[in-house]
């Protein structure tokens, strides 16, 4: 996709938005002023016209479209509505609503006019967002009548001064957001373990500065991940373990060497603690947190990230069968304390834990997770917000001003201290799971037993990671969230909060 900045109010485009905060564009006494003064005066009063029919007041998402009839350059004419536009979430979600329109309308060139200039930081989502709004995942229906091919938009035009500066980037991130999205999208039985990892090495395979390793379940063994393992157990898919490494060519040796570890279970059924049908329907989403890290690793070249990244996906599936781990089996992993399994459903942090002592065991001073870990962090946060946890206390607030610039909503919970308790096991070092109550800070707490004094944050992704039902410019299924979230942390400039 071309995007550029253009001045002229009147290109020839196949679709122009205008962005129009609000205001009294439906007040017959009050006439329309700048772009769409002219653009009415071209239409012969028809803008106005509709703008008062619809009782038009730029409030958030609100549309009025007119076909041009040859009378201006540009062939269809769509106001839309922003409401107060203050964050950087809000010009993502606007962006995704001129993405939509545009994919929908077929429109192969666009051009956006807003009336009121983003703040410079507000540019990078608002062009993801276009660039995400006409995202679809359809390669298993056939085409349908009413739903014709979604025609691919080949330019977008800002009107305004050029910004370029701040579009660096975007649109190998919206690609990489999109590629997040695939992976999690793709049925369970296509995407196993050995498919994630055939997606990492394709990603290493493009990119001088990646090397993909996968450890296969011998490798594995051999080192001792044995809760990884015991994950997989249930299985016939076999466990891998994906480990990215990226080197940078102009490295600053001031800068700690990072990672990035996510939660790969490519599908939950619970194992022997099986989930109720309607709880695992979506669970091919549980790799969400391994696909934002795949899709993370591969733009760490093109935006010079400066410090070594590994990213690493403990991968397996979780079923219940002959094999699988038991609820009072012992279980030990690579590093950390001897683990009573007390729900087999309480899986994802017995694959993290392996990842997150493998990461430690190749001298990552600080460790990033992502995982969509616990129901809990839904009933906590509804199901748009991701939950912070971690220490100290600069990693949280350095990952929640990243989440603010990249538009992904998330919210800091304590690591308190007193429910650790509830991890306590009469047989072993600790338990899997916890009570009820808490449970997002309890799985947490379980996962800092590994950590240790590592610099760490963990992103509970459990609700922005899938999106259940369709919202204006946003597909319902994978969101790839946490890619943009994780580039603008570790892209953020030195000395900066
Ligand atoms: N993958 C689930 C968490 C989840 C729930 C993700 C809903 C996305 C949407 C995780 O493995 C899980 O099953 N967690 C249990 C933990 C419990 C057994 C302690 C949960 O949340 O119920
Ligand atoms: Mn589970
Ligand atoms: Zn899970």
């Amino acid at each position: 996709m071309n995007l550029a900045f253009n001045p002229s109010q009147t290109p020839e485009v196949d679709g122009l938005v205008v962005l129009c905060p609000p205001g009294d564009y439906a007040d017959p006494a009050k006439p329309l002023e700048g772009p769409l003064a002219d653009y009415d005066d071209a239409l012969e009063g028809h803008l106005g016209h509709m703008a008062g029919h619809r009782s038009f007041q730029g409030k958030k998402g609100q549309q009025v479209a007119l076909h041009t009839l040859g009378k201006l350059p540009f062939t269809r004419l769509l106001l839309l509505g922003t409401g107060k536009a203050t964050t950087a979430a809000q010009w993502l979600r606007l962006g995704e609503r001129i993405g939509e329109a545009a994919s929908k309308g077929r429109w192969k060139t666009l051009a956006v006019l807003p009336l009121q200039r983003p703040a410079a930081d507000h540019f990078e989502p608002l062009v993801r967002g276009t660039l995400l709004g006409g995202y679809r995942f359809d390669r298993y229906k056939a085409q349908s009548e009413d739903e014709p091919d979604p025609v691919a938009t080949t330019d977008v035009t800002f009107i305004g001064p050029d910004q370029t500066p701040a579009l660096q980037g975007v649109g190998s991130l919206a690609d990489a957001v999109c590629l997040a999205r695939d992976l999690v999208n793709e049925p369970a039985g296509v995407m196993t373990p050995t498919a994630l990892a055939e997606a990492a090495q394709a990603l290493a395979r493009d990119d001088d500065h990646l090397a993909c390793e996968v450890l296969d379940e011998a490798a594995c063994e051999k080192l001792g991940m044995g809760l990884l393992l015991a994950v997989s157990r249930g299985s016939t898919e076999a466990a891998k373990l994906i480990h990215l490494t990226y080197t940078p060519p102009n490295p600053d040796p001031a800068l700690p060497k990072t990672a990035l570890v996510g939660k790969g279970i490519t599908f939950d059924s619970g194992g022997l603690s099986l989930k109720p049908s309607a709880s695992m329907k979506d669970m091919k989403c549980d790799m969400a947190g391994g696909a934002a890290v795949l899709g993370a690793m591969g733009l760490l070249s093109g935006f010079g990230v400066r410090c070594e990244v590994h990213g690493i996906v403990p991968a397996c599936e979780n079923m219940p069968g002959g094999h699988a781990y038991r609820l009072g089996d012992v279980i030990r992993g690579l590093d950390g304390p001897s683990v009573e399994v007390t729900n087999t459903d309480a899986e994802g942090r017995l694959a993290l834990a392996d990842g997150i002592s493998y990461a430690r065991s190749l001298g990552c001073e600080r460790i990033a997770d992502l995982a969509t870990l616990t129901g809990a962090c839904l009933v906590a946060l509804g199901p748009e917000v991701a939950g912070v946890l971690g220490s100290p206390e600069k990693m949280c607030t350095d990952l929640l001003t990243a989440a603010d610039r990249a538009g992904e909503d998330m919210w800091r919970l304590p690591l308190v201290d007193g429910l650790k308790d509830q991890l306590k096991s009469q047989v072993a070092d600790c338990k899997n799971a916890g009570a009820r109550w808490g449970g997002t800070i309890t799985a947490a707490l379980f996962l800092s037993k590994f950590v240790k004094d590592t610099d760490w944050v963990h992103l509970d992704i459990a609700g922005p990671a899938w999106l259940e039902k369709p919202k204006p410019g946003r597909p319902a299924g994978g969101t790839g969230f946490g890619v943009a979230t994780l580039i603008h942390w570790l892209t953020k400039a030195e000395g900066e909060g």
